[in-house]
């Protein structure tokens, strides 16, 4: 039983203790006067029924605090699961449930982290397990060097460059270690050299319909990669013959910004699902169906593409298409507004 559970603050608790402490004290000694208990032994009943009059007022009122010490300590030693009680409405309280969540988002962290370490050595792992193959049966004389195995080779190295550096990539972007070079720029010629250079690798048509005057505000070159990050996915979910669409326009923001500008990415591939479109920002998620395609990434693209577009201050999301296909939506500040 906490019976000041209710009182807002730390300060308003120890006046009613104090009070009731006192009011009760004085009790016992008017009571001991008029029944003739002496004056001595009064005292002693006195103080004994203030005690324990402290001690059922401020019951619970530093428990969290007890609590909180052991918990912490658990956290110290890598264990995240342990809470504190927090039923209290005072400062001790705040500070529990402050704390609590802070060990929830001391566990997301932890387990992100985990995952990561598990996620990168499996991706490390299969290209290098390729490699290994190929180059023991070619040591032992079974398979020729030959042009055929060695391009295999090359495409298994080229993944794992690509891997490595999306994940620099992400860590200085994580780290802040990647500044924006911001300025105001043009979006149309950059959508046509991300057009240009995927013409290169692929036979699906990418066509780029954007308007001189679209202006954005942020750094072209990440914005570049970005894009190039949306055309590549939507070269590969492509299905044969299908087409690939970069647009661009202004856009009036809805708040009191100064506009922005929209990028869209459209291809006619399966779509993402409603359920997936978060989850595909998420570093390492391939749907079930990527996945099992051998060739494409380990899954980074999206989510350095998201960290890039929320750096700017803009938004990304997929949206559906019909029939089908997939839109993906990138919105960026426009220049109007100057930093
Ligand atoms: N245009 C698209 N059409 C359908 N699914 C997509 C598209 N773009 C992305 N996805 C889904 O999102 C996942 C994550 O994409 P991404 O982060 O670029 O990783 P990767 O390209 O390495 O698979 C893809 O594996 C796929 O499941
Ligand atoms: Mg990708």
């Amino acid at each position: 039983m906490r019976p000041l559970d209710p009182l807002g603050s730390l300060k308003v608790k120890l006046g009613a203790v104090i009070v009731g402490t006192v009011a009760v004290t004085v009790l016992v000694i008017f009571v001991s006067g008029r029944v003739g208990i002496p004056m001595r032994l009064s005292i002693v009943l006195a103080t004994l029924v203030g005690l324990s009059m402290v001690q059922l007022l401020a019951h619970g009122t530093v428990a969290p605090l007890r609590e909180m010490r052991a918990a912490a300590q658990f956290m110290a030693a890598g264990h995240y699961d342990h809470r504190v009680s927090a039923s209290s409405n005072d400062e001790v309280g705040d500070l529990a449930r402050a704390f609590n969540a802070m060990a929830a988002e001391l566990a997301e962290v932890d387990r992100i982290r985990r995952d990561l370490v598990a996620n990168v050595s499996h991706e490390l792992r299969t290209p290098i397990a390729a490699l290994q193959a190929v180059l023991e049966n070619m040591v032992d004389g079974v398979e020729p060097a030959d042009p055929v195995t060695l391009q295999v080779m090359l495409n298994q190295v080229q993944r794992l460059g690509r891997l490595v550096s999306q994940l620099l990539d992400l860590s200085r972007l994580e780290s802040g270690a990647l500044p924006l070079q911001r300025q105001s720029f043009e979006v149309a010629p950059v959508l046509e050299e991300v057009a240009a250079a995927a013409r290169l690798h692929t036979a699906i048509d990418v066509v780029v319909q954007a308007p001189h005057g679209v202006v954005a505000h942020g750094d072209p070159e990440r914005v570049h990669q970005v894009i190039a990050n949306l055309v590549e996915n939507a070269v590969r979910f492509s299905p044969s013959g299908g087409a690939v669409e970069v647009r661009a326009h202004a856009a009036a923001s809805a708040g009191a910004g100064g506009g922005t500008a929209v990028i869209e990415v459209l291809d006619e591939g399966p779509g993402i699902a409603a359920s997936e479109a978060t989850r595909v920002f998420e570093r390492f998620y391939r749907s079930d169906g990527a996945r099992a395609a051998a060739e494409g990434g380990a899954g980074l693209g999206l989510a350095i593409s998201k960290w890039i577009i929320d750096l700017h201050g803009g938004r990304i999301w997929p949206e559906r298409r019909e029939p089908r296909g997939c839109r993906m939506v990138v919105e960026l500040p426009a220049a109007t507004h100057s930093t």
